[in-house]
């Protein structure tokens, strides 16, 4: 078979810079990608270096150990599927929904309530704080709310200026420890890991019939806020 000339030779020369170009474009993506994610393995590797860290002696068994390690893996487990679905952004509502469902199981609708306007959490926003979620919903299971046929959990949040605020409550539990004195993984996370990485505010209080958890973060860089709930707010990492 043979070709037919259908350009001079000026067109086969545009044609190939043109194709050239392109190739170099789609390199430069492959190298961004590739750097992208090898910054989102290091990341992980840290979270998953901090869920592991724990020393076994402040454990009340190895079984209990395991079983809170593997629950929090499981946590983050769940995350990154909801960050790789979502282009790297996930769904704040569908986090906490995820934790609190994963121990209310189907009877989960009268015993929570979330309310708050649509909001996105970037990589790091959605790791700590899918962590943070998972703590204060096994915590709930061992010694709050939850631990009981009518307790209750209700999650608002809200944004005001360029402050994003969330507020956990726990109603319905008659007796509890108002200043308890063990600090474990979960209060270590939310009053010191979220204010570290995240730069959050965060305040535990142990107040009569539940606790409630406040979390207080800056807009900037991680989430992304609907522009139609937040009039001229459109953010992103
Ligand atoms: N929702 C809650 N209701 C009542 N008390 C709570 C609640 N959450 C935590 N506490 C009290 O605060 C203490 C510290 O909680 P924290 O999550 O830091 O540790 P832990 O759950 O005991 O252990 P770990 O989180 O390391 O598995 C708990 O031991 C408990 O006494
Ligand atoms: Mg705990």
């Amino acid at each position: 078979v043979q070709a037919v000339p259908t350009s001079g030779p000026s067109t086969e020369a545009a044609e190939i810079a043109a194709l050239r170009e392109a190739l170099e474009r789609s390199e430069a993506q492959v190298r961004a990608l590739r750097s992208d994610t090898q910054h989102r393995i290091r990341n992980l590797l840290s979270v998953v270096r901090s869920i592991s860290a724990r020393p076994i002696e402040r454990a009340a068994s190895l079984e209990d150990l395991e079983l809170h390690q593997s629950g929090r893996i499981n946590a983050l487990a769940r995350v990154e599927d909801m960050l790789l679905r979502g282009d790297n952004s996930a769904d704040l509502e569908e986090i906490i929904d995820e934790e609190l469902l994963v121990v209310l199981g189907g009877q989960g609708d009268d015993r929570r309530s979330l309310e708050g306007p649509p909001v996105r959490l970037t990589v790091k926003a959605a790791e700590r704080l899918a962590l943070a979620f998972h703590e204060l919903t096994t915590n709930a299971l061992k010694f709050g709310a939850l631990s009981r046929e009518d307790g209750r959990v209700s999650v608002e949040w809200r944004i005001a200026g360029d402050r994003f605020h969330l507020t956990w409550r726990e109603s319905g539990l008659p007796v509890m420890n108002r200043s308890p004195s063990r600090r474990g993984f979960g209060r270590d996370l939310i009053e010191t890991a979220l204010p570290y990485d995240l730069g959050a505010q965060t305040r535990l209080s142990f107040a009569p019939g539940g606790i409630i958890c406040e979390i207080e973060l800056p807009l900037t860089g991680l989430l992304i806020v609907s522009a139609s709930d937040v009039p001229g707010l459109e953010m992103r990492s």
